[in-house]
């Protein structure tokens, strides 16, 4: 039996985690949501007190990372995601979490990993590629609401500013920056409920493996 890996890939508050998250429920995959990585490496970084633009310090944490601790609810929180990124561009950062990213996504029957370089670094093999995307006044909405639910008083202007400048680190940076791999399909949710979207991205899906 081959293992069957899924890539998906996109930029922040695409929905890429939610639709990732429910494509793996219904396939029967293991799921990883490899931004979780990033953001324990940052978490753990500022809980230390290093600088995130300190390459030795942050690799070091990144190799003796323990994904066990990455049900840590307070990883999602706003905030930890823009502190990832900026880890997220160290090269030997990215070459540390590499190997645990891998032998993830060859767990039988098949796994289902979001991130950014799905497609294109870790799993660049994968069967099946969706790179999410929608416009950044869909994805500034969508986490202005992440951060009203988590009982801040977001401003919209600022939410725009946030998503265009993690748009422009995630796909500007030198190592393995986001970007669409030339075999992935592209999911554009702007115009999209999560429903419309999972079930575009099931059409795909089985429309690459063949059931
Ligand atoms: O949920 P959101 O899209 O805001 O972020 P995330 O997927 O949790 O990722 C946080 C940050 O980690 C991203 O902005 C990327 O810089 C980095 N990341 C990455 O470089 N490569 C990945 N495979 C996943 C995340």
């Amino acid at each position: 039996m081959t293992v069957m890996i899924i890539a998906i890939d996109g930029p922040a508050a695409s929905g890429k985690g939610t639709l990732a998250r429910r494509l793996a429920a219904y396939f029967g995959y293991h799921y990883l949501d490899t931004g979780l990585l990033y953001r324990a490496v940052a978490r753990d970084c500022l809980e230390l007190g290093h600088d995130l633009n300190d390459t030795r310090a942050v690799t070091t944490l990144a190799c003796s990372l323990d994904p066990v601790r990455l049900d840590d609810a307070g990883l999602r929180a706003p905030g930890i995601g823009e502190a990832a990124s900026i880890v997220a561009k160290i090269p030997e950062v990215r070459a540390a979490l590499l190997e645990y990213q891998r032998s993830f996504a060859n767990r039988l029957p098949g796994a289902i990993l979001d991130g950014r370089d799905i497609g294109t670094v870790v799993c660049p093999d994968a069967d099946a590629k969706i790179f999410v995307t929608a416009s950044v006044e869909e994805r500034a909405k969508r986490r202005f609401r992440e951060y009203e639910a988590a009982g801040e008083s977001p401003d919209m202007e600022k939410m725009l500013e946030l998503i265009r400048a993690r748009d422009a680190r995630d796909a500007g940076r030198g190592a393995a920056p986001m970007r669409r791999a030339e075999d992935a399909d592209l999911l554009d949710t702007t115009e999209m409920d999560i429903e419309t979207a999972f079930d575009a991205a099931v059409g795909l899906i089985k429309r690459k493996i063949g059931q």
